[in-house]
């Protein structure tokens, strides 16, 4: 067994138990990424990374939608270098490329036997994009079940996301429940975590939708790849409500994703940030948060800068990963094939 693995010693019930929580999470390499996945996801990954950690680069759901090849080959590697520079340490947690390991398309073939039409068509972000497209390929239906794939795989117990995939992770725990009632114990039952704030970034030109690499106008999303003085101009630009008065509410949402962002890079609670603005106006808010936003990014980009000019040493650490991840989900695809009937090769 990997180091990964050394303490988990105690079979139960066919799955492994102990006291470390384990937890996987992934990201797609399409698009720029942004402060929505800074700050619902990988920060957060970055800061509370322990052994037990897997993060994944998931390049087969980025084939769902249309893409040009020898981008999808460089978003990786690119993407790779937002994780390491925004500080997972790949001597601590394990980053790997989904595609390296090959039992992520093993499992979903046999997880889509267990799967239900009715419960994917269910799903909001198939729905949402779904209606975008005049075609819409299987893969982009099945797109749910490679996920449970993912999480499943390393018996996950914790899922680190923003609020957009939360539903995603329950169909898992549904589809791993349905698994183990059908075929014995076998599955972990993971649950999402989502951050204390900036599980849910908006959009800074349409603060009712969601900040999206694939939906949002360049002036709706900050980039972790943009200068300082751009974020700037972006948040001081930001749509904010009628009103003067500075709190969060469900009418004004503009504000609350402003507070909500102080909040998210400052540890400060929106409560106490309301007391503090009593009496200033929406230009004191949007520069503090400017400022409060590129201080949390500053050491991240610099970061970055460094390694991207190491591209060969970047997919040297991915392959590593891809090793340390293949260990744990090659016992796992074992242990599926023997409760699920098929013939030990
Ligand atoms: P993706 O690539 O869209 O997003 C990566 C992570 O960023 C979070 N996120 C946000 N958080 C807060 N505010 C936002 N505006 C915002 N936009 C995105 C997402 O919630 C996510 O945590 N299906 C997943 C990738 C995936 C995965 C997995 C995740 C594949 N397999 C297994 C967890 C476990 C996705 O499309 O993420």
């Amino acid at each position: 067994m990997g180091k990964q693995d050394s303490h988990r010693s105690q079979p139960v019930s066919g799955r492994y138990h102990d006291a470390m929580v384990r937890t996987f999470s992934g990201i797609q390499p399409t698009g720029e990424v942004h402060l929505g996945n800074y700050l619902g996801a990988f920060g957060r990954w970055a800061r509370e990374q322990e052994p037990e950690h897997f993060f994944c680069i998931v390049d087969l759901h980025a084939m769902t939608a249309p893409y040009d090849p020898p981008v999808l080959r460089e978003r990786v590697v690119d993407v790779a270098c937002w994780l390491l520079a925004a500080g997972i340490d790949p001597d601590v947690s394990i980053l790997f490329i989904q595609s390296h390991v090959r039992e992520h398309t093993e499992c979903t073939w046999i997880l889509n036997c267990v799967a239900t039409m009715g419960e994917l068509s269910r799903m909001v972000q198939y729905k949402e994009k779904s209606a975008q497209r005049q075609s819409v390929s299987v893969g982009l239906f099945d797109y749910p079940v490679l996920q449970a794939a993912d999480i499943l795989l390393y018996d996950a117990d914790e899922v680190p996301v923003g609020a957009d995939q939360q539903q995603h992770v329950e169909l898992t725990r549904d589809i791993a429940q349905r698994f183990n009632a059908r075929f014995g114990e076998t599955f972990a039952l993971p649950r999402a975590t989502l951050p204390r704030a900036g599980a849910r970034v908006m959009d800074l030109q349409q603060p009712d939708r969601r900040m999206s690499k694939s939906v949002s106008s360049p002036q709706g999303k900050i980039l972790l790849s943009e200068s300082e003085e751009i974020t700037r101009k972006k948040i001081m630009r930001a749509v904010t409500d009628s009103g003067t008065e500075i709190r969060a509410a469900e009418d004004k949402p503009g504000v609350s994703n402003l507070l909500d962002l102080l909040a998210a890079t400052t540890g400060a609670e929106i409560a106490e940030l309301e007391t503090r603005y009593k009496g200033k106006n929406y230009g004191d808010l949007k520069r503090d948060v400017a400022e409060s936003v590129n201080g949390v990014l500053r050491p991240v980009r610099q970061r970055y800068a460094e390694l991207r000019n190491d591209p060969a040493e970047v997919a040297a650490l991915l392959r590593r990963g891809a090793g340390a991840a293949r260990e744990v989900a090659s016992k796992t695809m074992d242990r599926v094939r023997e409760r699920t009937g098929l013939v030990a090769s």
